[in-house]
Parts: structure tokens; C-alpha cells; sequence
């Protein structure tokens, strides 16, 4: 009983500590704007291993994911600080059952570096195209109006955990729902992605984007998630884009290959641009906390384009709001994937914005991520899609090659180095599924 208790105060001492890091980090960024995100470095890079350590926010951040596990004792009312939304109401309660109810899986468990009994396998993209009973089943219509279908989403959804065995799911939605929702005008358009009829150019654009509310502008996007929280068995991965990558759509109106007007408004108008990326990052917060208050169990911040960055660039123009989004989901204990493309100068910079995970595209060996990252962030990656593209026995191979530089470390979390593409034999992917069940291996 005793012990008990003894092991609630230190739950709240350290609680208490995440609180003052992620005030810190808004200070910094706040302040410094275009400069630095330190608060945010300083939430990642001490050990969770080191004793010394013990008060760290990446201890205090494995402590609350462990208190999401257990039977919600008296979780602590945390007030968050200005720049950050409020709580929602009952967000305590519901984070500690969403967090809890998938502690002993292997995907959590890799998300957290804790040891597990085999490597955790899912694929960008997993959802839709490559597909046949996903051809079958979507209709008419752009994607858009399919994500707007909960029913059919749902089945979207669970199509690809069903055929491959994969050990999470990933919401059928896209990046720019939010945007869509609250009525900045886009559309996505098949085999070209999403295009925008009137880009954002100046600041009177900034009343296009209005802030989100979930239960009103995207109400099916939950009742989605909340339908495939009582149906799968495998955790569920919220997503939203960053704000970098939702602008470069908003700013070029389609998609781009060198990031040109998105790059000049950033150097052009920084004040405009942080604006931009401020409402953003309000809509990634309010979107992803919409998505774990209705059970999603881990999310990914998807940052696809970021690699168009200098470290220089992104460190100035978007790390800080990156940083804010993270930092704006930290109370509720689920992992936080960070993702993006080409981003093999970025990965410091990527595990310093505060993610528990960093995905790695394919370019950067996984042990050379590791060695760039440090042991005390999980990775997720890192198949060359196009050797799964190529058939079975070059995506075995691959596989294999991913796993022997993983060498075991707990945190690993095996995917692609960017999404699944379209004309991919599914029986691949079974395959590489298979063969990362049977031969991962991972360290006690
Ligand atoms: O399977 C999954 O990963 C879950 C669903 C998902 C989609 N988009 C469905 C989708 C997710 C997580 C996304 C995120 C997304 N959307 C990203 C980040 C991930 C990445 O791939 O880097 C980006 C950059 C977008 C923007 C976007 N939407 C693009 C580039 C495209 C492709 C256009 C095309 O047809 O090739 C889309 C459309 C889209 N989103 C499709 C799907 C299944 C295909 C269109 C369709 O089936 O109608």
C-alpha cells in the first residue's frame, strides 16, 4: 500500500515535470519565433536509461505513458500553458484508457523502446490503391468524398490489417481534411493529389483558414475512429499533416517539385509565414486531439516535404511549430511518430521538434539513423518501396537488410521508407510481413 502511494507522488513529480518542459518550449518558441525551439531539444535528448536522469522529460514522458497502462490512478489535472489549446473536457480520463489499452502490444511497446516479443510491421499507404477489394469497394467521387463515408472508411481502414496482419492501423483520411473542412477550397484529385483553386498568397488569405472544430467540421472522421476503436485489435495511428507540408499544398496549389512559392513566401514575408504556420499547427493540434480523445492509440505527424529544407531553414521556419504540435499532444501518452522524406540532414532536428518515433526514409541506412538519433528514440522505417515494387525475393532481401542494422534494438518499428505505391503486388507485402514477424529479433 505503501509503495503504492510512494509511486503515485513520483508519477505526479513527474508529470509536473513534462508540464514545466512543454512551458518552456512554448516560452522559447513564443518568444524566439523564427529563431530556436531549445525547449524542445532539451525534451528529447536526456536518457531515459541514465538514473541521473530520472526527472528528464523523456523519462517523465515514458512515465506517463506507463500511467496511461495502468488503471488511471489519479491521473494528475494538468493545466496547459497559454499558446497551447485548453484541455478538452474529460480529456484525463479518456487519454489514460485510449494510452492504456494497447501498453503491452509490440508497436507501443517499439513506439516506447521497451522490449517486446516481435518486431511491429505497418506500411504507409497501406490504406487504398495497391488494393483490389479496396478498387472494389471506393467508388466514384474523389477520396474526399469516400473520408466523408464512416462506414466505408471504416472498412477502408481495416482492409489491409485483415489481408497482411500488419500490427497497426492507419486512419483512411488524408492531410488536407482539415483544411478542406474548414472551407479554404481544395480538392483531391486522382493521380495528382490535392490542388487548390486559389492559393494562398497574402495575408487576407489567413481568414480562410479558420480554426477547427472537429465534432462540426469533420464529425465523420470520428465517428470513423470511433468505430474502428470497437472493431480492431491492433492500435489505431491518428495522423495530421505538419504545417510545413499542409502549406506547401495551400501555397502551391498543387503538388510541387522544387517548392518554389513556398520557399519565397517564407523568405519573402516571415511574418505572413509563421502566421500561416501558426493556424496550421492549431489545426494539426485540435485534429490530432480530437483523434486520441476518440480512441486512436499512437499518431504521425506526416512531413513529407520537409527534405526541400536546408537544417538551417527548417530549424528557423518550421521546427518551432512542428515542436508546438508535439508538445501540443504530450499530456495524453501516445506515441508520436515524425515522418518526412529526403530528410537525412533533418534527422536531429526531426527527433529534437519532440517525437517519440522517427521515421526514416529509405536513403539513410538504419544504422546510421541510429547513430545520427541516438538509442533513446524508437525509428520506424525503412524498406525502399521500390523493392517491394520490384517482387518478393528483392523485398525479402531488403527486409532482411533492415532488420540486421536494427540489430534488435528494441525501438524499431519496421515500415517503408515512404508509402506503399500503386501498382505493388499485395502478396509482397505479405511477404515482408512474414518474414519481419519470423526473423526480427529483438533485444531483452
Ligand atoms: O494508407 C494510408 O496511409 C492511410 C490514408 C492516407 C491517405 N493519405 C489516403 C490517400 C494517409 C495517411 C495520407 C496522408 C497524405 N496525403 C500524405 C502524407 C503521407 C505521404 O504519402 O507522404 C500526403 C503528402 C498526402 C497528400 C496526397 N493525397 C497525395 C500526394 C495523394 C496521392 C494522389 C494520387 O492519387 O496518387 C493523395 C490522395 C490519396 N490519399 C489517396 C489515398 C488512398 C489516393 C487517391 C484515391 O484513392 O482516391
Amino acid at each position: 500500500m505503501v509503495v503504492v502511494v510512494v509511486d503515485v507522488v513520483v508519477v505526479v513529480v513527474v508529470v509536473v515535470d513534462v508540464v514545466d518542459v512543454v512551458v518552456g518550449m512554448a516560452v522559447v518558441v513564443d518568444d524566439a519565433g523564427a529563431t530556436t525551439a531549445s525547449g524542445a531539444a532539451d525534451a528529447t535528448s536526456p536518457s531515459p536509461r541514465n538514473p541521473q536522469d530520472v526527472a528528464s522529460a523523456a523519462t517523465a514522458r515514458t512515465a506517463m505513458a506507463s500511467l496511461g497502462g495502468r488503471e488511471c490512478l489519479g491521473t494528475p489535472e494538468i493545466v496547459l500553458p497559454g499558446p497551447l489549446p485548453p484541455r478538452a473536457a474529460g480529456i484525463g480520463s479518456l487519454g489514460c484508457m485510449s494510452a492504456g489499452r494497447f501498453d503491452d502490444h509490440p508497436f507501443i511497446r517499439a513506439c516506447r523502446c521497451q522490449p517486446h516479443d516481435r518486431v511491429p510491421v505497418w506500411f504507409m499507404r497501406q490504406a487504398g490503391r495497391s488494393l483490389p477489394e479496396y478498387r472494389a469497394i471506393r467508388g466514384e467521387g474523389t477520396i474526399l468524398d469516400a473520408i466523408a463515408d464512416p462506414d466505408l472508411s471504416t472498412e477502408i481502414t481495416l482492409q489491409p490489417v485483415r489481408r497482411y496482419g500488419v500490427d497497426a492501423a492507419i486512419l483512411y483520411s488524408d492531410i488536407v481534411v482539415p483544411a478542406h473542412a474548414v472551407g479554404f477550397g481544395l480538392t483531391v484529385t486522382p493521380g495528382v493529389g490535392p490542388e487548390v483553386e486559389h492559393p494562398f498568397r497574402s495575408a487576407a488569405d489567413l481568414d480562410r483558414l479558420r480554426p477547427l472544430d472537429p465534432e462540426a467540421d469533420t464529425p465523420y472522421v470520428l465517428e470513423t475512429v470511433r468505430q474502428l476503436v470497437a472493431e480492431l485489435d491492433v492500435p489505431l495511428i491518428g495522423f495530421a499533416g505538419a504545417p510545413f507540408t499542409v502549406a506547401s499544398y495551400l501555397i502551391e496549389g498543387r503538388p510541387s517539385r522544387d517548392y518554389a512559392n513556398t520557399k519565397s513566401l517564407m523568405f519573402n514575408d516571415e511574418a505572413l509565414w509563421h502566421s500561416l504556420m501558426e493556424r496550421l499547427a492549431d489545426m494539426a493540434i485540435t485534429s490530432l486531439r480530437s483523434q486520441i480523445d476518440n480512441g486512436a492509440s499512437a499518431i504521425q505527424l506526416f512531413d513529407s516535404w520537409a527534405g526541400a529544407l536546408s537544417p538551417s531553414q527548417y530549424e528557423r521556419y518550421v521546427l518551432p511549430h512542428s515542436s508546438r504540435v508535439l508538445a501540443g499532444v504530450a499530456d495524453t501518452g501516445v506515441p508520436r511518430i515524425h515522418f518526412g522524406v529526403t530528410t537525412g540532414e533533418l534527422l536531429e532536428l526531426i527527433r529534437d521538434a519532440g517525437a517519440d518515433v522517427v521515421g526514416v526514409d529509405w536513403r539513410v541506412p538504419l544504422d546510421r539513423a541510429r547513430a545520427r538519433v541516438g538509442d533513446d528514440v524508437a525509428l520506424q522505417g525503412n524498406l525502399d518501396p521500390t523493392m517491394v515494387l520490384a517482387g518478393v525475393d528483392a523485398a525479402v532481401e531488403g527486409a532482411r537488410d533492415v532488420l540486421a542494422r536494427n540489430a534488435g534494438h528494441p525501438g524499431h518499428v519496421f515500415n517503408l521508407g515512404h508509402g506503399v505505391m500503386p501498382a505493388v503486388d499485395p502478396d509482397v507485402l505479405s511477404a515482408v510481413v512474414e518474414v519481419v514477424h519470423r526473423e526480427g529479433t529483438v533485444n531483452p
